[in-house]
């Protein structure tokens, strides 16, 4: 298996092939999806609120970024790997931009990295894009913003919010992107958009027009006690209810002393049992 490409990516579109792509933090979550064949793994700034337990993915830094990425690489060494820029590692100016992008593919191992924001990102892209970095586009619901925006709230819905989706797609296709996720965009919006590019759009909750689909890995599995019913997920698996279970058993055979038994314990050969005094 070979790793995707952004080429290949837009191939996919073209021939309606669908994309499957998910978010990974660590070693185990990008080998696990790397074996199951994901096409594209997403390490997300989600980071901040699925790993590492904040409210938002504003605290999330640089070196968050990277260091996950190490480890996702590591993970999948076969699979395209995009990271987030984190809150304000952009929209500052195209230098500082092209920087820090460099630092996540650099020591990070990242193939590609993907910013929040449409027509005013035009600049940056096109600097990152020219510098051999692919950006992956994010419009609709961009968290980052989530302070700003006052919550998570559906995009495309408004006139005007319409337009400016159609608009932002554009900006980001000719500036460079090979690619734009649409979060929580009405299902018909995110199908005009999708058609009106050549790139393809990968959504979450974005309804079933979009050429490809990211999720949440915490969410896919139900992974963490807190993970929140969202209309637009699809949980396959609940692994947080299963790890607590093993766990809450692991401590009750400690206190038993049901845990470790013989089998789990290392005898000492005969020769040497005589070092053993009573
Ligand atoms: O950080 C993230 O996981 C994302 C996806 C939700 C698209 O940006
Ligand atoms: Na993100």
């Amino acid at each position: 298996k070979h790793a995707l490409t952004p080429p290949r990516l837009k191939t996919m579109k073209q021939q309606g092939t669908k994309i499957a792509m998910m978010t990974a933090y660590d070693y185990p979550a990008a080998q696990l999806s790397e074996e199951a064949g994901v096409d594209l793994i997403l390490v997300g700034d989600s980071l901040g609120n699925v790993v590492l337990g904040y409210d938002t993915t504003v605290p999330v830094t640089l070196n968050d970024m990277i260091y996950h990425t190490k480890s996702v690489v590591r993970g999948a060494p076969n699979t395209m790997i995009v990271t987030d820029m984190p809150f304000a590692t952009y929209r500052l100016t195209p230098q500082d931009t092209l920087l820090n992008a460099a630092r996540i593919m650099q020591e990070g191992g990242a193939h590609a990295v993907k910013m929040e924001g449409g027509a005013e990102l035009a600049e940056e892209v096109l600097r990152l894009t020219s510098a051999g970095i692919p950006v992956l586009g994010h419009l609709g619901l961009t968290p980052q913003s989530v302070l700003q925006i006052g919550g998570y709230k559906i995009q495309g819905k408004v006139e005007k919010e319409i337009e400016r989706l159609l608009s932002d797609a554009k900006a980001l296709e000719e500036a460079g992107a090979f690619g734009i996720v649409l979060e929580l965009v009405t299902e018909p919006i995110a199908e005009a958009v999708t058609r009106s590019v050549n790139i393809p759009t990968i959504g979450i909750g974005a309804g079933r027009g979009c050429d490809g689909q990211v999720i949440v890995y915490h969410d896919l599995i139900r992974y963490g006690s807190n993970i929140r019913d969202k209309r637009f997920v699809k949980t396959y698996a609940n692994v947080g209810d299963t790890i607590r279970t093993a766990i809450g058993e692991y401590v009750q055979d400690v206190k038993n002393q049901a845990f470790p038994e013989e089998k789990h314990a290392f005898p000492l050969d005969e020769e040497a049992s005589r070092f053993i005094s009573e």
